[in-house]
């Protein structure tokens, strides 16, 4: 397995991706000044920002898998476009939040098998009803977490660097939320009730992947580390509200009942 390690190519393809995607670097490099925070403060921000990056190349990696199964059903062309450019914002993050992680003091080591970053191809399903699987785990469930959870971290957040960044990635994020319930408007119809139930069964197996977020108390990491972007109880609160407003209740109006 090899560590998780990102590299840089530079000259046209960062221009080309800084010209789609500008401000990144006006951002307050430089600033964060770790003397202000506790050492474990330091550390804890490492680790979450560390696990941070890698999720969001998960995320392009899954909205990447997401275009290709929209492109297989022939779901509409401005729905497949907006999936695949997510990719791009995603990628966008990565770059954003391993910027910052360098800034705190660099990333921790963490080991993945990114062979296995993207949703499993399984060919046995038809195309519509794979497309609507990863849209519900990628965009209706995991997008619709990430919201309030980073919302929340950025209300904690008294650092202008770490604020600067977090804004940037939530002005993203809505929209990557919203993807599947359009996809589902399209789609809806043409699934049987069967497979809606395959999707719900689906839906909330996801959930429950996330479910520790806020059901494992007490959290003693929590109060750590505030200022460079954490988490709290008011944080886990409304992760577990999200479960109901942005994800429960959206998706029965497309006859997808979550048990
Ligand atoms: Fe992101
Ligand atoms: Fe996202």
């Amino acid at each position: 397995m090899i560590p998780f390690q990102l590299s840089w190519h530079g000259g046209a393809p960062a221009e080309r991706l800084h010209r789609r995607r500008p401000g990144g670097d006006q951002l307050p490099w430089g600033t964060l000044d770790l003397g202000r925070y506790p050492d474990e403060h330091g550390l804890e921000a490492r680790r979450i920002w560390t696990n941070g990056v890698f999720t969001e190349y998960a995320s392009a990696a899954a909205f990447s898998t997401l275009t290709t199964a929209l492109l297989e059903c022939c779901a509409p062309v401005d729905l497949v476009a907006m999936s695949a450019d997510i990719v791009v914002d995603e990628l966008f993050h990565v770059e954003l939040s391993a910027r910052l992680t360098m800034e705190l003091g660099g990333a921790v080591p963490l080991d993945f098998d990114l062979a296995q970053i993207a949703p499993l191809a399984d060919s046995g399903k038809r195309p519509l009803l794979r497309a609507a699987e990863i849209a519900i785990t990628t965009s209706c469930v995991s997008e619709s977490l990430s919201v309030p959870a980073m919302a929340r971290s950025r209300a904690l957040a008294d650092d202008p660097l770490i604020r600067g960044v977090l804004d940037r990635l939530l002005a993203d994020e809505g929209p990557h939320a919203q993807l599947g319930y359009w996809f589902l408007a399209w789609a809806a119809d043409q699934l049987s009730n069967e497979e809606r139930a395959q999707l719900a069964a689906l839906a909330a197996e996801t959930i429950e992947v996330y479910a520790p977020l806020w059901r494992n108390d007490p959290c003693t990491s929590c109060p750590l580390p505030r200022g460079l972007a954490g988490h709290d109880e008011r944080g886990r609160a409304a992760l577990q509200s999200a479960v109901e407003t942005r994800i429960r209740r959206p998706l029965a109006r497309y006859g997808i009942i979550v048990p």
